[in-house]
């Protein structure tokens, strides 16, 4: 069984002020749910203190971006070594904003994920087909290349890369408000595991895959309802403690039903 994992992505929304005040009041709002992860991938200058915050909570950490190298002269960068001496566990790689705004290559991506492994953090490796691509059926075509391109040659255990996340964003759906069909995206949760299989075995069947675009509470049972999918990465509606809380919930109770 693999274990229900539900990611904040709080992009670059947030003051500390307003980053503190969301975690005080969080666990609160999710009392008696267990059996799941929750993880807030909040901007880096909030990171530090919320280690702190959430050290007697459930809650967990993540960043939203990381360099490869353990330290060095790369002005502005964060690396894996000061997220892991945080405690922080997870870091989103290779989100589509960063393939897009960034020019975040394959090569890139693969870079980090290799150093997220090697410094003992869990990359949630992100992954999606744009519209275009989308309507010309080539979604298949493009989660592969991203897929085998930020893995291919990567050379960690088995059980270490067993423990990776995937995040299947199309990107069309990404802050539209347009979610793709719980069956579309559970047949690319699908499609992606079989991919797994291929190269990697057994390893298919414990990596968690994730939906992310545009999941909020109302639709959020229509991918982790779905036998392929394990979670979410949710952006908007992660930024408000009430509505964050009220999502969790309601997998929480499907979970339970
Ligand atoms: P959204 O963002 O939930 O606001 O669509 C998801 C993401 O970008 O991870």
């Amino acid at each position: 069984m693999r274990q229900t994992l539900i990611v904040a992505n709080w992009k670059m929304y947030k003051t500390l002020a307003e980053a503190e005040e969301f975690i005080e009041r969080f666990p609160g709002e999710i009392a008696g749910i267990s059996g799941m992860e929750t993880v807030i991938c909040a901007p880096f200058i909030s990171l530090a203190r919320l280690s702190v915050l959430t050290e007697r909570t459930t809650l967990l950490l993540g960043a939203q971006n990381m360099h490869w190298q353990k330290e060095g002269a790369f002005t502005g960068e964060i690396s894996p070594l000061m997220l892991r001496d945080l405690g922080i566990k997870y870091v989103i790689i290779g989100h589509s904003e960063r393939r897009l705004h960034f020019n975040e290559s394959s090569l890139l991506i693969k870079r980090k994920v290799a150093s997220a492994f090697n410094f003992g953090l869990i990359p949630i490796l992100c992954i999606g087909e744009n519209w275009e691509q989308h309507s010309s059926k080539e979604t298949e075509k493009v989660i592969a290349e991203q897929l085998f391109g930020a893995l291919e040659g990567l050379t960690v255990e088995k059980d270490i890369l067993q423990k990776m996340v995937l995040a299947y964003e199309p990107v069309w759906a990404i802050g539209t408000g347009t979610p793709a069909h719980g069956d579309e995206a559970n047949a690319i949760a699908g499609f992606i595991r079989s991919l797994l299989q291929e190269k990697w075995g057994e390893v298919s069947e414990k990596v968690r895959i994730l939906y992310g675009g545009s999941v909020n509470p109302d639709n959020i049972t229509e991918f982790t309802g779905k036998e392929e999918i394990d979670g979410a990465l949710v952006g908007s509606s992660s930024l408000n403690v009430k509505t964050f809380a009220e999502l969790i919930r309601v997998v929480f109770s499907e979970r339970r039903a």
